[in-house]
């Protein structure tokens, strides 16, 4: 390969194969092989540097070598493998000094850590080479340039140029009087045209000319103007047909320094490289005849190998009538394999320098010597990679190989997830490398990497396995050329340790509760509810709530929610269930469920409102997926739920609307109704829920209630008060009561009291309130002696001198229900025992009972008013619900008559 004349040498980590320390012996050596003196250069010595050549001539002067003046002046520069630099000198060679067949040359190296060549580290190197005996003429065809010499004293008079072309002659012919030099033109012989360069212009135009003491030299690179290609049985030759003038004493004498070159003629089949070399080309041969060849010898990097040799290393040399073939195994020893890089994807080359040398004989230069060194790289080839994959379980690591590798690849990077980092940058993420070397000159590279490292992704497969993927990319550069390339890796280990999410949960009163653990596998998995994502933006419009504190999810959704199956109502309570999925968050396949199932109490679904209004909802069941909740109606069809979701429908009314039927209990009213649902054209409900709102005076025993078996479903009836007031009024319009503060009431003998008793709630005007007993005590006790009756069953006191009088209850605007009232006047007196008047203090209390307005006939006891002939404790009749009342304390004043013996103990 051709080299710039500064060559920066990269060389990152030092490997030396067996082959390398052979070479690397010293810094440099220098070896006489055939007409070349051959530097080595040791890479080891150079690398990461910057070096220059220069020529240095007989009178000191040094010649810093560039492309050009090398091609020139008979140098070359080439790596030869990755392990060592050649420098090559033609015997001839612009600064050589021959003497005899002896041939020295020095040689200046220049080594430099800075490419401006600056505090450069100087190498001076002569050595001499013995050559000969020279040839009458000898070409070389080197790498960069074709060399002819001629010896002086052999001169062939091109007749066929002098006769044919006398012109010649003729433009030469002034200068050629007054040049000094001894060579002094060159003519170049083209198809369209002669060109005559004096020797300065030749120069000028890349050509190398000069004569030695017995020979005339010309050097043409393979660059220049004037070089033609032709082709010789399908090879192309670069061919420079050429006369070059010189001047020897007085005479002028021409000499044919034709040249050519092969420049193809290598193919590549059967894994073999066949180099053809046509012989006796017209280019070289024009105008002799009768050859006959003397010497065909062939070889690696000059040196000449025998035919065991050849025969060991399976390479072919046939020298048949036109042509000498060589045939190479490719991979054979002597050349060598080196990395490359296509498209992105690294393979091999295997390039071999190869060298053949030919001698004839013919009637016109008698011998001939005819050297061709052929540097041949075989084409890309892409290398296969295996990658191994053991990962040792109880260390949690992975163990990757990778190869096998050339030894001219280094390992520089690794990009961990789209980051690349050095090799030394890697260790520290856990990605630990090395390479292990083989005797054959190749290696692999080991990855060792962590489980739990960066880069590693880790994906639950089954059961109990999940999957670790490790995806990271090599990098590598190849030397000496820099070239890079890259390796993907991806390769997966299945391990034993996933750890699934695991779940509790409970219910309270109105909120489901969900506690997942996180396992190892579920970083990506997502929380779903029926098709809902949850999700903390959206939580508070769903009224659930969701948090997750890296270990845990928490999840409440409350009983009434969209998300919230309902299996079942029943006496007890509700059967809810709340379904959990999770769901692999790209793929959405379901990973695991979670359920939770819980009663709640029916509480959560009826109110018993004192204003008499019920709230109820009606849950829509799994089993009746179709049902459409705002199509849910009561008793009475026309009540329509006044908020419906997608599960529930909530309804508002008064007991005494929507087909609500009541029913009396001694000490309770009793409503119910149900939720219905009916298919179009149906008239038996699919749905009904049964419920039922007990009024209970003063929050007495709960009422028992029908359990029928699951349907028509029914809850537990809600509970409501029955309230019931007495009170006592300033006045007798009845406008203002006193109030709570002003008790006790302090009134004087024979002063009215206005008392009124009111069914303060439920607020149903289908109810009618009625006294039996009212009386008198002078303690808070109900039960208390001695007691003073005002009304029996119903009837005023007729013993009472004072008659108790009562008021008509007319509608006003604190009166909605005149049925809920009954007022009454009372005189105020005192008890005597004997004469002694007892203590000042009075209470009011009534017994009352809750009637229908439109009571039945048999209703005895709500159809009397005033009917002395009737116990109370007549039973015989449907209950009624009954109820006492009290009034707060009155204070009496001594200063009116006192009621004397009008009363006895009881
Ligand atoms: C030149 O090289 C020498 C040794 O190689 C070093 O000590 C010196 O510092 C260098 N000077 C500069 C200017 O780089
Ligand atoms: C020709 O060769 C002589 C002797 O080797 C040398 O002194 C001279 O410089 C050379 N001329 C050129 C142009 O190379
Ligand atoms: C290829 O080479 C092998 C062994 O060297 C030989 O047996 C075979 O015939 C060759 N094939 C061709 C097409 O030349
Ligand atoms: C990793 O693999 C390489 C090559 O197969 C082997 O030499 C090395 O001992 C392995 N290391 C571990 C830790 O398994
Ligand atoms: C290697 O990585 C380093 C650090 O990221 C970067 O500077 C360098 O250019 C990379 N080398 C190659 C050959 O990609
Ligand atoms: C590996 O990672 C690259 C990018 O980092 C991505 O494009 C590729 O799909 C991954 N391959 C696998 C098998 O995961
Ligand atoms: C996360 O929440 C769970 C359950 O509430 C609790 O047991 C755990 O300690 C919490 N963890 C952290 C890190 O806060
Ligand atoms: C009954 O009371 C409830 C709660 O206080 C109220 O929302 C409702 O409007 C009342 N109904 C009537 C008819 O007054």
């Amino acid at each position: 390969m051709k080299l710039g004349l500064v060559l920066r040498l990269l060389l990152i980590g030092i490997l030396i194969s067996t082959t390398w320390t052979q070479v690397a012996s010293g810094l440099m050596t220098s070896e006489c092989l055939k007409n070349f003196l051959h530097l080595t250069l040791s890479m080891e010595h150079f690398k990461d540097k910057y070096l220059s050549f220069s020529a240095v001539d007989r009178s000191g002067i040094t010649w810093e070598l560039d492309e050009a003046l090398a091609s020139q002046c008979g140098y070359s520069i080439t790596y030869s493998s990755r392990t060592s630099i050649v420098f090559r000198a033609s015997a001839l060679s612009c600064h050589s000094h021959l003497e005899k067949d002896v041939f020295t040359l020095t040689v200046q190296i220049k080594v430099s850590h800075t490419s401006d060549m600056k505090n450069a580290t100087t190498h001076l190197k002569s050595a001499s080479c013995p050559y000969g005996p020279w040839s009458p003429r000898e070409l070389v065809c080197e790498t960069n340039y074709m060399e002819v010499s001629v010896q002086r004293d052999i001169l062939q008079i091109e007749k066929d140029i002098i006769l044919n072309e006398p012109e010649d002659w003729i433009l030469p012919y002034p200068e050629a009087k007054e040049g000094e030099a001894s060579v002094w033109q060159i003519v170049f012989h083209q198809p369209e045209e002669k060109r005559a360069l004096l020797v300065s212009d030749a120069w000028r135009a890349g050509y190398g000319l000069n004569t030695t003491e017995t020979r005339i030299l010309l050097r043409v690179p393979y660059n220049t103007a004037q070089i033609q290609l032709v082709k010789a049985q399908g090879i192309t030759f670069s061919a420079v047909r050429s006369s070059t003038f010189y001047k020897q004493q007085w005479m002028i004498l021409m000499v044919d320094t034709a040249l050519a070159c092969p420049v193809d003629g290598v193919n590549y089949i059967n894994k073999t490289i066949i180099w053809t070399v046509p012989k006796y080309s017209q280019a070289l041969c024009a105008g002799a005849t009768g050859f006959k060849d003397v010497l065909v010898e062939a070889g690696v990097n000059l040196r000449k190998l025998s035919a065991e040799e050849m025969a060991f290393r399976k390479y072919v040399l046939s020298n048949d009538l036109n042509t000498i073939t060589m045939k190479i195994p490719i991979g054979a020893e002597g050349g060598s394999y080196k990395t490359s890089v296509s498209s992105g994807k690294h393979g091999t080359i295997y390039s071999i320098n190869l060298f053949l040398e030919h001698q004839w004989e013919d009637n016109k230069w008698g011998l001939t010597k005819y050297t061709i060194i052929k540097e041949i790289e075989t084409p890309f080839e892409q290398a296969e990679l295996a990658v191994t994959n053991n990962s040792n379980l109880s260390a949690r690591l992975m163990n990757v190989t990778v190869g096998m590798f050339l030894l001219d690849v280094e390992l520089v990077n690794l990009t961990i997830e789209g980051t690349a980092v050095t090799v030394p940058e890697a260790t520290q993420h856990g990605y630990l490398t090395y390479e292990i070397q083989y005797p054959n000159g190749s290696k692999i590279y080991v990855i060792q990497v962590s489980f739990d490292a960066l880069g590693i992704k880790k994906e639950y497969v089954t059961d109990d396995t999940r999957e670790y993927t490790l995806n990271f990319t090599l990098k590598f550069i190849i030397l000496p050329t820099s070239d890079t390339f890259a390796v993907p890796i991806v390769t997966v280990s299945a391990v034993k340790d996933a750890v699934l999410p695991s779940a509790r949960g409970y219910c309270d009163e109105d909120d489901f509760h969900l506690i997942v653990t996180h396992g190892n596998v579920d970083q990506n998995w997502l929380p779903f509810i029926s098709d809902q994502l949850l999700m903390p933006e959206i939580a508070q419009k769903y009224h659930y709530s969701l948090n997750d504190n890296g270990t845990h999810l928490t999840i409440s959704v409350p009983f009434l929610s969209s998300l919230v199956d309902y299996k079942d109502i029943h006496i007890s309570g509700v059967m809810a269930s709340l379904h959990l999925t999770l769901k692999d968050g790209i793929t959405l396949a379901n990973k695991k469920d979670f359920s939770i199932s819980c009663r709640f109490p029916p509480s959560e679904l009826i109110q018993c409102l004192p204003n008499g209004t019920v709230v109820i909802t009606a849950i829509k069941l799994v089993r009746l997926a179709d049902l459409d909740t705002s199509l849910l109606v009561l008793r009475d069809k026309q009540c329509k739920p006044s908020l419906v979701t997608k599960k529930t429908a909530t309804f508002k009314f008064n007991v005494n609307t929507c087909g609500t039927s009541r029913k009396f209990n001694s000490r309770s009213i009793t409503y119910e109704n149900d939720v219905l649902y009916f298919r179009p054209g149906n008239d038996i409900p699919v749905y009904q829920l049964k419920f039922i709102c007990v009024y209970t005076i003063k929050h007495s025993a709960e009422v028992k209630y029908e359990n029928k078996k699951n349907f028509p479903s029914s809850i537990k009836p809600g509970f409501g008060s029955l309230d019931l007031s007495l009170k006592l009024f300033k006045e007798k319009s009845y406008s203002e009561p006193y109030r709570e503060l002003e008790y006790p009431v302090v009134k004087y003998l024979r002063e009215a009291l206005y008392f009124e008793v009111e069914l303060l709630q439920p607020a149903d005007p289908r109810l009618e309130l009625n006294l039996e007993d009212c009386w008198a005590t002078n303690s808070r006790s109900q039960d208390s002696l001695p007691q003073w009756p005002i009304f029996i069953n119903g009837c005023e006191n007729s013993e009472d001198s004072y008659k108790t009088v009562s008021h008509e209850v007319n509608y006003s605007h604190r009166v909605k229900f005149p049925q809920h009232f009954k007022r009454f006047e009372v005189t105020v007196f005192t008890f005597v025992q004997g004469t002694t008047l007892l203590q000042m203090q009075l209470y009011f209390h009534c017994s009352v009972v809750i009637c229908s307005t439109t009571p039945l006939p048999s209703d005895i006891i709500c159809q009397r008013r005033c009917n002395p002939g009737t116990h109370r404790l007549d039973r015989s009749a449907e209950p009624h619900p009954q109820g006492q009342v009290s009034s707060g304390a009155v204070l009496i004043r001594k200063e009116k008559t006192v009621r004397k013996g009008e009363r006895t103990d009881f």
